[in-house]
């Protein structure tokens, strides 16, 4: 399962390439409006930081609206993937641009028949949003399996992008469903990474080694100290 970030903030991106687990982005027009710079740009500067799929939306009401604007998001760098609803019109629109060979990336879909369609269409990716099931009360894991299931049973080459975690635990799940691609907040990226028993480990083993390293100084000096007047 690949890991994405799903922000649009560069310092947070830059970070995570850093770590080097990052290997691709997702955005949202939510996550875009909090970086304050012309979305072309924004997108430009997050393509220029990640080498693999930076998903990016387009907003319009109709799918010619949309067919362009994926076009022009996709004309701005090679790992550019154009996000499309799953509406009527998204879906449209996503089937022209797929057809034209843009990769495209269904986004808001809650539901196994919703999948389905984003997987005829020939979606790179389809994006069902956990975390959101879950704040209805449903239960978001059991479409995640849903939809991982049809898709191995019907030979779909869309990749599952989990969407909307909001824990570790979600990662862990989406994991051992088989999701294809993990995507998260840079504050759930972070945690993926924290044990306490690791840090307690990292603890003794530093407190060790300078004990270690200071007995040897003290064992050099000693033989330095008598060992240096014997001719
Ligand atoms: O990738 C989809 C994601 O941005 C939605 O997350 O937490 O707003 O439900 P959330």
């Amino acid at each position: 399962m690949k890991l994405f970030l799903d922000t649009a903030h560069l310092a947070d991106i830059e970070t995570a390439v850093g770590w080097g687990i990052l290997e691709g982005v997702t955005t949202n027009p939510t996550l875009a409006a909090r970086e304050g710079m012309e979305f072309p740009d924004l997108v430009k500067a997050i393509t220029d930081i990640v080498p693999g799929p930076v998903s990016a939306e387009v907003v319009a009401e109709t799918r010619e609206e949309m067919v362009d604007l994926g076009r022009a998001l996709r004309a701005i760098a090679g790992n550019v993937y154009v996000k499309v609803p799953m509406t009527r019109e998204g879906v449209a629109a996503g089937a022209v641009l797929a057809r034209e060979g843009v990769p495209v990336n269904v986004t808001l879909v809650f539901s196994p028949t919703q999948a389905i369609l984003a997987a005829r269409i020939g979606a790179a990716f389809v994006s069902p949003f956990v975390g959101r099931i879950d704040d209805i009360a449903n239960d978001g894991m059991s479409l995640l399996s849903e939809i991982v299931e049809i898709y191995a049973v019907q030979g779909y080459d869309t990749e599952v992008l989990a969407a909307s975690l909001r824990h570790p635990q979600h990662v862990a799940h989406a994991a051992r469903l088989g999701a294809d691609i993990a995507t998260m907040p840079f504050s759930v990226m972070e945690k993926l990474f924290n044990h306490p028993l690791t840090d307690i480990g990292m603890e003794r083993f530093n407190a060790d080694w300078e004990a270690y390293q200071a007995a040897l100084a003290d064992k050099r000096s000693d033989v330095s100290g008598s060992g240096g007047g014997t001719r």
